[in-house]
């Protein structure tokens, strides 16, 4: 057989993915990893010369490509689409690679198929992302199975995770490209404890918005089939091109959501304020969700500024708070005290027992240290934009002191005065900053990494850096 080169395959890999139909493409959740991440990828994982890999969702072969490319020799790949599966044949000399459902099929006849008697070292690769629907289903009577996958979140690559248990044996290893989402969305909680108590994670790559298609962001899970209690989990992200090691997490620090620290300082910083205050739900009992009013008269998430709205005045008494329901991290916050004002869909709404307590939370709202914590341990450092549901504002730290509340209550009012974004506004905004730190116990150093960080994600606008 003639060698195609890396690059000439990784142009037909990318033509026909060109050439599949949007509908086809979406239902079997098909996107393929280009040559160099699965390069980087197969190298980082480091697996020994002689183990024996499955890419179970091979699509054209990439991962197989390459793996075949750094001398693996035990390579096998399945993948349910027929022409995809010819073209990675054609490229990987090899009768391993067979056409073949490894979601709906069970483990011991897919290993039947390719002539193993036992389950695999290595499992690789990017399975489907699809949620599980009428239209989008798994071809499999095997009720346990399909109920399991239902309660831990419904997706493709739930099922994929949950076949690729059965297909490794005793610590080998697993390591897929899923959707970072898996880390914290609420119905994926059974296969996350699942991992959390069951298996090593040996790691967690943070690739972001590698997949500029894709919806949302995406990881590199890499676990072992094992357990230990006093496992670390190494953190890396890719950044610049290249794996970087940020920090390591013990396992057991995790209960449920995993959070994805960016650096030591930010994992002391969110154990510090976690140890130590109460919860945005504890204090903030009234109600915390979407504006419900149809009327025409109801704000509107455009209608809102920090401190004040465009075009109406800030109300003095009632209990209400107004937020922009769309969160970027560019701008942060943007709220205002709300009194009795009707608000729309596109805004959150809290209400408080009274006004000082909503313009006290309010102020801490647009406060660096709150958007810190909501960026990095709300959202996961995820930075595509994101709402201000009450999931997020209700896991915010909220601390009240009898020295700072009735300052940064006045700061506040003196914001919802001073003339928008002028300098004396600036030098308000940072009073109330030092206030918040203040009583927030934020040493002088955690300060200046969490300014450092938010200075570099929020936009120019808001620094008033004369
Ligand atoms: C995200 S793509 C990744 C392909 C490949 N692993 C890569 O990284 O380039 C997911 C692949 O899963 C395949 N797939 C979807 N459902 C499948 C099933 N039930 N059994 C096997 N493969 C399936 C799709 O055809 C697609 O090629």
């Amino acid at each position: 057989m003639i060698k195609i080169s890396l690059e000439h395959y990784s142009c037909i890999s990318k033509n026909y993915e060109k050439s599949l139909n949007a509908g086809f493409k979406k239902d079997n959740g098909i996107f393929y990893t280009d040559i160099k991440l699965a390069s980087q990828i197969m190298e980082f994982l480091s697996l020994p010369k002689k183990s024996i890999i499955l890419d179970p969702c091979c699509g054209t072969g990439n991962f197989l490509t390459v793996a075949k490319e750094l001398g693996y020799e035990k390579i096998y790949g399945a993948d349910i689409d027929k022409c995809a599966i010819s073209l990675a044949k054609k490229n990987i000399d090899t009768n391993n690679i067979r056409t073949l459902d490894t979601l709906g099929n069970d483990a011991e006849y897919i290993l039947n198929k390719f002539n193993l008697s036992e389950p695999v070292d290595a499992i690789i690769g990017n399975p489907p992302y699809a949620p599980i629907a009428k239209d989008i289903m798994i071809d499999t009577s095997d009720y346990l199975f399909l109920r399991k996958v239902k309660d831990s979140g419904s997706n493709l690559f739930i099922a994929a995770m949950y076949k690729a248990f059965d297909l490794i044996k005793a610590n080998g290893t697993i390591s897929y490209i899923i959707p970072k989402n898996f880390l914290h969305v609420a119905s994926y909680s059974m296969l996350r404890k699942t991992i959390l108590n069951e298996k090593k994670i040996v790691s967690i790559l943070d690739i972001g918005k590698y997949f500029k298609n894709v919806r949302g962001e995406q990881i590199v899970l890499t676990l072992e089939n094992s357990f230990m209690n006093d496992n670390n989990i190494s953190i890396y992200k890719y950044e610049d091109c290249e794996i970087v090691k940020k920090l390591e997490v013990p396992q057991s620090f995790y209960k449920d959501e995993i959070l994805l620290f960016s650096s030591e300082e930010d994992f002391t910083i969110y154990k510090k304020l976690e140890g130590t205050y109460q919860k945005f739900s504890d204090v903030c009992t009234g109600y915390v969700g979407r504006g419900k009013s149809k009327s025409d008269k109801a704000i509107v998430g455009k209608d809102i500024r920090k401190f004040s709205f465009k075009n109406i005045e800030v109300p003095k008494k009632g209990n209400k708070v107004f937020i922009q329901n769309i969160y970027s991290a560019e701008a942060g916050i943007i709220a205002s005290f709300a009194g009795n004002l009707e608000a729309g869909e596109t805004v959150t709404v809290f209400t408080d027992g009274d006004e000082k307590m909503c313009r006290y939370i309010l102020g801490f709202l647009h406060s660096n240290l709150c958007n810190y914590y909501l960026l990095n341990f709300c959202y996961n450092n995820s930075k595509l934009t994101m709402h201000t549901d009450a999931k997020y504002l209700k896991k915010l730290p909220l601390i009240i002191k009898d020295n700072t509340f009735s300052k940064i209550v006045s700061v506040v009012k003196s914001l919802e005065k001073i003339e928008y974004m002028s300098d004396s506004w600036f030098d308000m905004m940072e009073a109330l900053n030092d206030l918040i730190y203040q009583t927030y116990n934020i040493s002088e150093n955690e300060r200046l990494h969490i300014d450092l960080q938010m200075k570099s994600i929020q936009s120019k606008r808001w620094h008033n850096d004369k």
